[in-house]
């Protein structure tokens, strides 16, 4: 059933990441925490109103608390998203005004929005009025020459004015010409100063910090400051990050939780889901986890033969034997 999303719920998430956070992947992610905060990744606002709902929408049951992230910049649109995120049960809905990729850019959706603050309160305050689940903002710190503290702050508080109170701080702006959506993650420079700033501008809006964290110490400390923080690529190359998240962030007992157990038990999802879901797609989240390890190059190589015939048995069991190693 969906929750009411607190302002807890948003202390630890696990960032939209295209590609990457399935619903197979959130299923693993929640077997290893119970609370973290999980997002989808994002999906346009025209795909919500032209294609398969229900195929685009579908998730897990076990994943609540879990956002929908959604893109685009057409009101009608966006209140069509904000209605079917909450018909289909999501927590929450997000809109991405950080992606910088140029097929977004195109569609007026992601971080060129943040030349439009106008805009976009207008759109998150239809969304606000058309669902009763929580609508949050996700954004850069800038985009391409607009990188002054000025811009941020006129920005986070002109959207503010559409009632919404949680805001997603990539802490790092976006280049929309010349670079790439990975670079657009690596190469302009990280600047936590602006968000502890902006919280400090803000204390009665959310905050939630993003970018280059890689362990939950580092992440905890940033609680001191600002609301919570969310982590992306570090999740995706180790999901097990999540194994203390519960412990740490949301006071609940220190995590029983033992790796094979969770193995053994995302197979059994995996062999539930085989009919529906292809097999690259329930595996990828397990897989990130064995690069490197002595013989994961022969166990992608077998991988293929393995999804061939279904024989999710041997897929487990030599899956196992990896991580054993
Ligand atoms: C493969 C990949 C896909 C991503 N897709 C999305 C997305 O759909 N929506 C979004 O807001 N951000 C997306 N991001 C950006 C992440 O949400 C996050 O802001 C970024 O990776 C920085 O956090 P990190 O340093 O913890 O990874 C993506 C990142 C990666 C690596």
């Amino acid at each position: 059933m969906p929750k009411k999303l607190t302002p807890d719920n948003y202390k630890f998430s696990v960032a939209p990441m295209m590609g990457v956070t399935t619903p197979s992947a959130r299923y693993l992610y929640r077997l290893i925490s119970k609370k973290t905060l999980l997002w989808s990744e994002m999906i346009a606002a025209q795909a919500l109103h032209k294609g398969d709902v229900n195929k685009l929408l579908s998730k897990n049951d076990i994943e609540h608390p879990v956002v929908l992230q959604v893109g685009g910049s057409e009101i009608d649109l966006l209140k069509n998203s904000a209605a079917l995120a909450e018909k289909f049960q999501y927590d929450g809905i997000n809109l991405n005004v950080g992606c910088p990729s140029k097929k977004v850019s195109q569609g007026n959706m992601g971080a060129c929005l943040m030349k439009e603050s106008d805009l976009v309160k207008d759109c998150i305050s239809a969304m606000i009025q058309e669902t009763s689940i929580h609508v949050s903002v996700k954004c850069r710190i800038g985009v391409d020459e607009f990188e002054s503290y000025e811009f941020f702050k006129n920005f986070i508080s002109t959207v503010a004015e559409s009632g919404c109170d949680t805001f997603i701080i990539h802490a790092r702006k976006a280049f929309l010409k010349g670079l790439d959506p990975k670079k657009n993650r690596t190469i302009p420079p990280l600047n936590y100063e602006y968000v502890y700033q902006i919280k400090k501008d803000f204390p009665n809006l959310k905050f939630i910090i993003n970018g280059g964290f890689v362990n939950l110490q580092d992440c905890q400390n940033q609680l001191a400051k600002v609301d919570g923080v969310m982590v992306g690529r570090a999740i995706q190359s180790n999901p097990f990050l999540l194994t203390d998240v519960d412990e740490l962030f949301y006071n609940q007992e220190p995590s029983k939780i033992d790796r094979l157990t969770v193995v053994k038990e995302y197979f059994d999802y995996i062999q539930s889901s085989f009919d529906h879901t292809s097999g690259y797609k329930l595996l990828s989240p397990l897989l990130a986890m064995c690069f490197g390890l002595p013989g994961s190059k022969k166990f992608k190589q077998d991988l293929n033969e393995l999804i061939r015939t279904r024989d999710v048995a041997r897929l487990k069991e030599t899956y196992i034997n990896l991580l054993a190693a």
